[in-house]
């Protein structure tokens, strides 16, 4: 783990942390707004006081244009920028990407980026898109790989160096792509060319990817996520584990007249009320930001308060272990991001390791609720309750009757299943739960009492729920 990212607080594979430059610390999840030096909507000042604790810039765009070459080259970058915290510079890499060259090579951008003293530096990787052969998603992370090798070979200083992950829609290179940048040892490491995935809706497979990272990193590495600007995906990458998201979603949606919110996106046109309370939406109706002529900016402005708005609320729902609800509701942005959240219960199993075991209480509130890492957890551990003799299971009160005539006497409560009473009150048994438990939970509880069945093959059971006739039949052998 690189010595300037430091991990305070845990939830799923998501983290609080701070991560060190030379122009100061961010605690993450951050989000930095792409600042482009030809264009800058929002200056870099109003950037800091809406929230922003670092940036992003293009060192290519600014080493191609020589009058900001030549005030990079003489005052820095952020004496440029006018912008005094943490700086990141990409290399032109995804220029790259969507022009097919670039006028640069790799070794010189990187020079470039040190000598304007970027605090956080990026080789010029090679962002392949998404699908293509596997031949060429291996030969372009090879080129990549050498050019971090190289990369890391010549560093010296204390500017931080990115080492970003490749390797296309391929699990297994992402994977190794990502062992590769943990031998290497880089101070950040970002999972590159992503952006067509998200621009695609393809959050399943960002997902997939993110996590194969993820694997071939180890959890200690800070992961910067390229081209994440969408608030609306902020807890699903972060509940990953990344840490790091950039936005030039603010400014390009809002060129578009398109307002942000992390449930959706809405046509500034289509718009009567503006459900936000940021200094602009406060201060106009929706009739005045259309007509104003200033309302690019001020749209810009209020895209980049709902991105900024969402991380505090990441990090408050990490902070209370509660990030798990937030996706729930967050997925339910788009169907798509609802498969992005499945393929991440399919990770149940590797979550609920990185996971912490006691947090804020357990909402269920809707059947993802029932594939929780806790919930997972509570399955193993059902086979643990050693029983003998009479067992009843029940959701009811137990009679007098009942006392004298079972040795033992489990409560039971969706998504869950059997439970000792003495456990009620503690973590996760307390969940708030619906009174009437959706199928999934109810198909999780009673596939945990099978498990506790098995596991007590001398006892003898009987489950009586209030809800369910014949409950006996559901799980019997
Ligand atoms: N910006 C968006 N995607 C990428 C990427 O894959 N690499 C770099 N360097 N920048 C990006
Ligand atoms: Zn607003």
């Amino acid at each position: 783990m690189p010595d300037c990212f430091e991990i305070i607080h845990k939830d799923l594979a998501g983290r609080l942390g701070r991560l060190t430059t030379p122009h100061g610390t961010v605690e993450t999840p951050a989000l930095m707004p792409v600042v482009n030096p030809h264009l800058m909507m929002i200056k870099p000042s109003m950037l800091k006081k809406l929230g922003a604790q670092m940036l992003i810039t293009n060192s290519y765009i600014i080493s191609q244009d020589p009058q900001l070459r030549e005030a990079a080259e003489e005052k820095g970058l952020h004496a440029l920028l006018d912008f005094d915290g943490p700086i990141m510079t990409d290399s032109g890499a995804f220029q790259l990407s969507v022009y097919g060259s670039v006028e640069v090579q790799p070794l010189e951008i990187l020079r470039f980026q040190q000598a304007i003293r970027s605090d956080v530096c990026v080789p010029l990787d090679i962002p392949t898109p998404p699908d293509v052969p596997p031949e060429r998603a291996a030969a372009e992370l090879r080129e990549t790989e050498a050019r971090l090798e190289e990369a890391r070979a010549s560093w010296e200083g204390d500017l931080l160096l990115a080492g970003p992950i490749q390797g296309s829609t391929y699990p297994s290179l992402r994977e190794a792509a990502a062992r590769k940048v943990r031998e290497i040892g880089f101070d950040v490491c970002p999972v590159g060319g992503v952006v067509p995935l998200m621009e695609a809706y393809r959050y399943r497979d960002l997902v997939q990817v993110v996590a194969a990272a993820k694997r071939g990193l180890g959890s200690g590495a800070p992961v910067h996520l390229f081209g994440a600007g969408h608030p609306m995906v902020f807890a699903l990458a972060a509940a990953l584990g990344c840490d790091l998201f950039d936005s030039a979603a603010y400014a390009i949606y809002a060129r578009d007249g398109r307002y942000l919110t992390p449930y959706g996106t809405w046509k500034l046109e289509e718009m009567k009320y503006l459900p936000c309370s940021c200094e602009v939406c406060s201060s106009h109706s929706a009739e005045e930001l259309r007509s104003s002529p200033d309302r690019v900016s001020l749209l810009a402005r209020h895209n980049l308060a709902a991105s900024l708005q969402e991380i505090e609320l990441v990090k408050q729902r990490i902070w209370e272990g509660s990030l798990w609800e937030l996706l729930e509701s967050r997925c339910r942005t788009h169907p798509r991001m609802l498969d992005g959240l499945k393929s991440l219960e399919s990770m149940a199993e590797d979550l609920e390791k990185l996971d912490r075991v006691s947090k804020s209480t357990l909402f269920y509130l809707s059947p993802q609720s029932a594939r929780r890492p806790e919930v997972v957890r509570y399955g193993r551990r059902v086979e643990r309750i050693a029983l003998y003799g009479r067992v009843l299971i029940t959701d009811m009160r137990p009679s007098e009757e009942d006392r004298r005539s079972f040795d033992h006497i489990l409560s039971f409560k969706p998504p869950f299943g059997p439970y000792p009473h003495q456990l009620a009150e503690t973590y996760p048994l307390n969940a708030e739960v619906p009174l009437e438990p959706d199928r999934e939970a109810l198909e999780q509880a009673l596939a945990n009492a099978r498990k506790l069945i098995q596991a007590n093959p001398a006892a003898s059971f009987q489950l009586r729920l209030r809800d369910v006739e014949d409950a006996d039949s559901l799980v019997r052998p």
